[in-house]
């Protein structure tokens, strides 16, 4: 008899999926059809599942299965494979992205930013060498602690009084972040990881229902024109080209081909003498001709004289 069947009843299909569903995940996943999700997957995303990652698949889709109540990943396959079932695969990214994150993240670089980059961008514009514009690209911004670092940092020292028009694109492949991101609602307690005058200048307490919580100033969202971008697909966005792109702990998930494709495209639409930040393990070496590394996440595109 099937788990959750009552003796002397027609097993239940959704009694039983329930009760099946209760245990931790069990689903069955042969080397084949894990190669099959492998290659889908990567085709997708350019995200590269190692095998030794068949239980994080089995642990990820399970819940999204519950939720279409199919019982295999099997059929499962069978249906986010199909060529009209954009949304599903959608979905199946959503569920399987790694999208860990935090305001500050890496804060040598933003101190690199501060101390380095923004004075450079200042005395151009004083001597004429640059308009007032700045704009900045997030590129794998999950749920959107990066580009809301980013946008406080640039309204703190670049001001619209001032004549400055500073913009921010922040894109990610999950439209579940996405969601998060612009809504800009975060928990309470991570308010340890923001420096004490960006929290009381940026962040309004939440209270009554929604006590416990955090939201970002309209002002810092208004700066972000959040998007869903698959970064796997060329893709030029309207803000390029840009002054700076952080693309942090994104390339470490992709094999070296679409990895060297995701950094041609991202160095096509940084300006000359801009910067890319890259995570602490994503290193660029013999990646690209034109970034010259200055320390060894951060790159700058370099005009040909000073390449070599
Ligand atoms: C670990 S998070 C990093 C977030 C942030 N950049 C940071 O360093 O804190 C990686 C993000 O990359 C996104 N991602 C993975 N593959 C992607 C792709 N092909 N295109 C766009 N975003 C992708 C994931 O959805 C996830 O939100």
């Amino acid at each position: 008899m099937p788990a959750g069947a009552a003796p002397g009843r027609e097993p239940n299909p959704l009694y039983d999926l329930e009760s099946r569903y209760e245990r931790p995940p069990q689903l069955s996943l042969s080397p084949a059809l894990f190669q099959k999700f492998q290659k889908l997957i990567y085709e997708e995303t350019g995200i590269w599942l190692g095998s030794s990652k068949t239980a994080l698949l089995c642990g990820r889709l399970f819940r999204r299965l519950r939720e279409l109540e199919i019982t295999s990943l099997k059929n499962y396959y069978e249906r986010v494979s199909q060529p009209d079932q954009e949304e599903e695969r959608a979905r199946m990214i959503d569920a399987i992205t790694t999208n860990e994150t935090r305001f500050f993240r890496e804060p040598r670089q933003f101190d690199f930013l501060v101390h380095t980059v923004f004075p450079r961008w200042q005395a151009e514009a004083i001597r004429g060498a640059r308009p007032k514009r700045l704009r900045m690209w997030s590129a794998g911004c999950s749920s959107g602690e990066e580009p809301y670092t980013l946008a406080m940092l640039l309204a703190s020292h670049f001001a619209a009084e001032e004549g400055w028009d500073v913009r921010l694109a922040a894109t990610d492949i999950s439209n579940r972040v996405l969601e998060k991101a612009r809504r800009g609602i975060y928990p309470m307690a991570k308010q340890t990881e923001l420096p004490q005058h960006l929290l009381h200048g940026f962040m309004l307490r939440g209270a009554v229902e929604h006590e416990g919580e955090m939201k970002v100033r309209v002002e810092i969202q208004r700066m972000i024109e959040f998007r869903r971008l698959n970064l796997n697909q060329e893709a030029r966005l309207p803000e390029a080209p840009f002054d700076a792109i952080f693309c942090r702990n994104v390339l470490i998930y992709f094999d070296n081909a679409s990895k060297q494709r995701v950094v041609a495209n991202l160095e096509r639409q940084l300006t000359l003498n801009g910067f890319l930040f890259v995570g602490h393990a994503e290193n660029l070496t013999n990646m690209s001709n034109e970034l010259r590394s200055l320390e060894s996440t951060i790159y700058i595109k370099a005009g040909k004289e000073e390449r070599r």
